[in-house]
């Protein structure tokens, strides 16, 4: 097993043991693709909500926020292009009746050449040590030459039909590729065919007048068909935005990887109306801001990367990725797009509403371009989870598990620990609990030896843990252990709730 495949599993695990990430009912053996948070879990991710509602609505002046209803009306997704365009290729292996998306199973043989090209690199830099030049080796080894031209040969190919919709070549490549069922071990493949994500359900109470509904699958479209209810009842003057965080669904076919690819999951989205013309201006300014956004969290640049997509969604005239790199490798964490009018344009000719908006300085009518910032709040969880989750020696042989979740983001703040349950430390922890607990999650706890009880706050990731001993019954002082250097310092008692709100406020 590949060691960062291992670290995922143990990240995985750890989510479920310590309270964060649960399989959706579990006591059934679960839901492919679904998950529920748990008390530690449902904490962290409101925090990340938090700190992205206030960076986008309370720090900006002109932007609002909304919470639409998940059912939309049916119209909406046609004119949005989901019922037409949101689809994957499929194809289905006769034999073991799995189904695939064609893509990913392109994709996954593309990544074997990719793994083959590193075990190339990897056994040469052993045989020449020291002396060895990767770039010159990656552009002279005939094998890794090879691959690299398999690579690329069968990912033009398999473009060009994805955009020339010829699906019928699509499957010709997977059977010249030999890619076989990793079930079934044939190539015993279906025809590929499209396949719409959205699920549906029905509206009304009698099945003869009942109207199909879908969930929506982006929270995007609540935002564009509010846009009138927005600008007028707010006397909102462009540029400005309206930002939303809510429950998105995808019937998505290849669900693994955890909460990264869900069928429910919750996205961040922001629409931010702008005359057109200034959209490439307005999108760099988003691009700047975003990843600013990820980078004060803290965690190393080096840890994001950005993908500029080259084939265009029908509604962009400009999209980039913010990528993280999680344990399963660089990974789409957050989309930036320039989506022209499309979507307003379409929600006006088939509602039959005009949507226009009268720029006073221009003294004109237009309908306004939009740029988006779409974040999903599961990928965030776990970019950050995977990137806290730490595994230390310490000094004295023994090994700790440590959370290091930013500050602010911690689901909870400060453990409050008697030393001992006896003595009145128990009562005096209690008044101390009592007066952090209206401005900070805190935790009271009495069980077990002192040491286990850090060690289980280490691997929630609580920044702070109080300690009071006997002589916080003598002097009002107690002692405060930091999670990541775990050294205590003696405070007095009033300096607490100061130096939580430090640690949180420094990120
Ligand atoms: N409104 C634009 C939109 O929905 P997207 O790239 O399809 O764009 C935006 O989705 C973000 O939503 C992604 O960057 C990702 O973080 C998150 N997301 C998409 N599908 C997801 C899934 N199946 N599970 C978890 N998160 C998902």
């Amino acid at each position: 097993m590949a060691q960062n495949e291992e670290v995922f599993k143990k990240i995985i695990s750890h989510a479920k043991e310590y309270g964060f990430v649960f399989p959706s009912s579990e006591i059934y053996d679960g839901l492919s693709a679904v998950y529920d948070y748990g008390q530690n879990g449902v904490e962290l991710k409101n925090n990340i909500k938090q700190y992205w509602w206030k960076a986008m609505v309370q720090y900006h002046e002109n932007i609002v926020g909304l919470d639409a209803a998940i059912f939309m009306h049916p119209a909406t997704w046609k004119a949005s292009g989901h019922v037409d365009a949101f689809s994957d290729p499929l194809i289905d292996n006769k034999d073991s009746k799995k189904r695939y998306r064609a893509d990913v199973l392109i994709e996954d043989q593309l990544a074997k050449w990719e793994d083959k090209i590193d075990k190339e690199v990897e056994k040469a830099a052993k045989r020449f040590g020291e002396t060895f030049d990767k770039e010159q080796f990656i552009n002279t080894n005939a094998r890794v030459l090879e691959y690299r031209e398999k690579i690329e040969t069968a990912s033009a190919r398999f473009n060009k039909a994805m955009a020339g919709e010829d699906l019928a070549d699509v499957k010709k490549l997977i059977e010249e590729l030999e890619i076989v069922c990793p079930v079934s071990g044939s190539r015993n493949w279906t025809d590929v065919r499209q396949f719409n994500l959205m699920f549906s359900t029905q509206m009304g109470s009698v099945s003869e007048d009942s109207n199909t509904l879908y969930l929506r699958p982006e929270t995007a479209q609540g935002i564009f068909v509010n846009y009138l209810n927005v600008q007028k009842t707010g006397r909102m003057k462009i540029p400005f935005g309206i930002a939303q965080i809510g429950k998105a669904f995808r019937n998505e076919i290849v669900a693994r990887q955890f909460i990264f690819r869900m069928r429910e999951f919750e996205q961040m989205e922001m629409q931010f109306f702008v005359r057109p013309g200034t959209e490439m201006e307005w999108f760099e300014y988003w691009k700047d801001q975003r990843i600013k956004w990820h980078h004060s969290l803290g965690i190393p640049a080096s840890k994001y990367r950005w993908h500029k997509h080259e084939k265009l969604a029908h509604y962009a005239n400009a999209a980039v990725d913010i990528e993280f790199e999680f344990p399963i490798g660089f990974k789409e964490l957050e989309g930036i797009h320039s989506r022209t009018d499309f979507d307003l344009s379409s929600h006006q000719k088939f509602s039959g509403k005009k949507i226009t908006y009268f720029d006073s300085e221009l003294n004109e009518n237009y309908v306004p371009f939009v740029i988006e910032t779409s974040i999903g709040l599961d990928r965030t969880f776990l970019a950050i989870l995977s990137h806290a989750y730490t595994e230390e020696k310490l000094e004295d042989g023994s090994e700790r598990v440590v959370l290091r979740i930013p500050p602010v983001l911690a689901p909870v703040k400060c453990g409050v620990l008697p030393l001992i349950a006896k003595d009145g430390l128990p009562e005096k922890a209690r008044e101390i609990m009592d007066s952090l607990k209206f401005d900070f999650m805190c935790q009271y706890e009495e069980k077990d030896s002192i040491g286990r009880r850090y060690r289980r706050h280490d691997a929630i990731g609580t920044p702070y843990c109080i300690t009071i001993d006997h002589q916080t019954l003598e002097d009002n002082t107690v002692t405060i252990r930091d999670r990541d250097t775990m050294l205590q310092e003696r405070i007095p008692m009033e300096r607490i709730s100061e130096m939580i709100s430090a640690k949180i406020k420094a990120v």
